[in-house]
């Protein structure tokens, strides 16, 4: 998604600038671009493609300036192209963007109107407009505020004026933005990852609040052009750095770690010497909770649905699942009596964010499980608890996902305990397998030669079926996701047991059908769900950890898991699904790290 950046300084920044969108480039953006002040002038560069292209731009036309913006876009109104690309520029001012303004056709018919001549097909031109004509009557906050109150939608800017030639400004309204404190200079970024390099001191926008930084200050007004004060944050230095290592691409080092990042995260919750599990200052007493309810998106709202199966099995706890982008449009009946559950990779999901906001406007508990700590998700909700998985720079979510599984998992157990309703007996033992894990998703890893065999037949393939039963099934939907985004196949998630109600007509000679098959209570019948696949054609392949060689001899591949609790089976059956969509979408030869279309960071709804 969109990344921003923007930087006063008392030296030249645009090889700066270049650095830094490098740092965004994992959100995904299709066009990149730049703009400095240089000789009292805007000087605009920008291009289609990678950050790369436009370094080489650059090179060949260097952009003097002590002070700068630039941009990674991700197209949301108007084809990638050079014309759309941001920086959007008039005479006097320079803007970035991220976000949508939902109400850019009425404000451009009136801007048109006024003699304003549009070049690009993007909302957010629009803003460049508004403020170069609101600059001719207003001061710099004045005109700033006023153009942010016409806007509908969601933002979060950098802007530069030829006017005001030591200032960058910022603003945000639901997309994120941080300003970086440096020696002799100041930055502006989406995210505190793309100022991690030149600094630590970070300060976050909140919603409403403007910024406005120059060579050696930064200021911060709200909506009424009144001055405020804002927290400055230490960033911890993440010994885990966002770095490939001797892998080829993040998603393969990210997928490699997960022993690793799972070790990680059981260290930070369970206290080894007392077997138990620290979890202090809840915003809800465990006893009081009537209900919880599991919100995120996509690979996110996937661990929702696994750990409603661990809520419902081991608490007395109704549990109910959303998508974020339905839950936050929905008529929803609040109670200060349920727990919220917010789980997000980067805690700046738009969606996710919005459904947190109307929880906290409505006045509820809210609890959110990320892996960026810093993050708006994080810092909005009442409770936070982090799955310590380090940065995770591939689009496709892994040892996220894991690592939301595992504190998701933790909070199951630990919520069922205090409420009495697993006896200590059974929380020490789920405590002691839980301990196990790590070692246990190292040996899974053992199968990516397998693996990579198997992907060869979903190369002459249209698409693929992922079927399982109970905890099984939402690791299905999970492999169907990871398949379908990275290797561009299409893939369907099933409960095993709605194939005769529909999905069964699509099974065809040769289709992949992977059968997720536990030796858990549901083996029988999904053993039997696969019998009505093989006699249809379909080209099974089944995961399982039932070891004796099973069952019938038309299974085209059987992929051995190693053996633990039926109820930790999701974390081993996830990686050979991983290691599957990994290894298709390599053999395509597609960017595994940035799979088209996609961002890393979803900051629009
Ligand atoms: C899929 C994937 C996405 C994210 C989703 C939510 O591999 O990564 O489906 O899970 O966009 O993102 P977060 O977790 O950052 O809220």
């Amino acid at each position: 998604m969109c990344g921003i950046i923007g930087i006063a300084s008392n030296k030249s920044v645009s090889s700066n600038i270049i650095q830094s969108l490098k740092k965004l480039e994992y959100r995904g953006y299709d066009s990149a671009g730049i703009a400095t002040i240089k000789d009292g002038f805007i000087d605009e560069k920008k291009c289609t493609g990678r950050v790369d292209s436009l370094e080489k731009i650059l090179f060949k036309n260097p952009s003097a300036g002590f002070l700068g913006i630039g941009h990674v876009r991700w197209a949301t109104h108007g084809v990638p192209s050079q014309v759309n690309a941001h920086p959007h520029s008039s005479e006097e001012v320079s803007v970035v963007h991220n976000g949508i303004i939902e109400n850019s056709s009425e404000l451009k018919k009136d801007l048109e109107k006024k003699g304003y001549k549009f070049k690009s097909q993007t909302d957010t031109e629009v803003i460049t407009f508004l403020l170069t004509d609101l600059l001719k009557n207003f001061d710099l906050i004045k005109a700033v505020n006023k153009t942010l109150e016409k806007l509908n939608g969601s933002f979060a800017l950098g802007i530069i004026f030829k006017k005001y030639k030591d200032i960058v400004v910022g603003a945000r309204r639901g997309s994120p933005l941080a300003v970086g404190y440096g020696p002799d200079e100041n930055y502006l970024g989406s995210d505190s990852y793309a100022l991690k390099s030149m600094t630590n001191k970070i300060t976050y926008l909140d919603d409403g609040d403007v910024c406005l930084l120059t060579q050696n200050k930064i200021e911060f007004y709200n909506s009424n052009n009144k001055k405020v004060n804002k927290e400055i944050l230490t960033l911890s230095n993440d010994k885990n750095t966002a770095d490939k290592g001797t892998y080829k691409d993040f998603m393969s080092k990210e997928i490699n770690e997960q022993s690793q990042t799972a070790k990680n995260c059981i260290n930070e919750y369970i206290d080894h010497l007392r077997k138990d599990i620290n979890l202090y200052n809840f915003p809800i007493k465990p006893q009081e909770i009537k209900k919880i309810i599991l919100i995120g998106c996509g690979t996110a709202y996937h661990s929702c649905l696994t750990a409603k199966y661990w809520f419902e099995e081991f608490s007395n706890i109704p549990v109910e699942t959303d998508v974020a982008s339905e839950f936050r449009y929905r008529k929803i009946k609040f109670s200060n009596k349920n727990l919220y559950i917010f789980v997000s990779q980067s805690g700046e999901t738009a969606d996710t964010f919005a459904a947190l906001d109307m929880c906290k406007k409505n006045n509820v508990k809210t609890c959110s499980i990320v892996n960026t700590v810093e993050s708006s998700i994080a810092r909005l909700s009442d409770f936070v608890l982090p799955i310590h998985a380090g940065p995770e720079i591939g689009v496709a979510s892994t040892k996220a996902f894991t690592g939301q599984l595992l504190v998701l998992f933790i909070l199951a157990i630990k919520i069922s305990q205090i409420r009495k309703e697993i006896n200590e007996n059974t929380y020490i033992k789920k405590i002691d397998k839980l301990k196990k894990l790590p070692d246990l998703i190292k040996k899974t890893l053992k199968c990516q030669d397998e693996v990579q065999i198997i992907a060869k037949d979903f190369l002459s393939t249209k698409g693929a079926i992922f079927l399982g039963r109970g905890l099984s099934f939402p690791i299905a939907l999970e492999g169907a996701l990871k398949l379908k985004e990275l290797s561009y196949l299409h893939a369907e998630g099933y409960p095993a047991g709605e194939m005769k109600h529909g999905p069964l007509a699509l099974i065809e000679e040769g289709l992949p059908v992977v059968i997720l098959a536990p030796n858990d209570r549901y083996f029988e019948k999904t053993i039997s769900n696969m019998q009505e696949v093989i006699a249809r054609g379909g080209k099974v392949i089944l995961i399982s950890n039932k070891n004796n060689n099973i069952i019938s001899e038309n299974i085209r591949f059987t992929l051995e898991v190693p053996q633990t609790d039926d109820y930790l089976m999701p974390f081993l059956m996830t990686i050979p699904l991983q290691l599957l969509a990994y290894y298709v979408a390599s053999l395509k030869n597609h960017d595994v790290d940035k799979p088209r279309n996609l961002a890393k960071s979803v900051t629009v709804e």
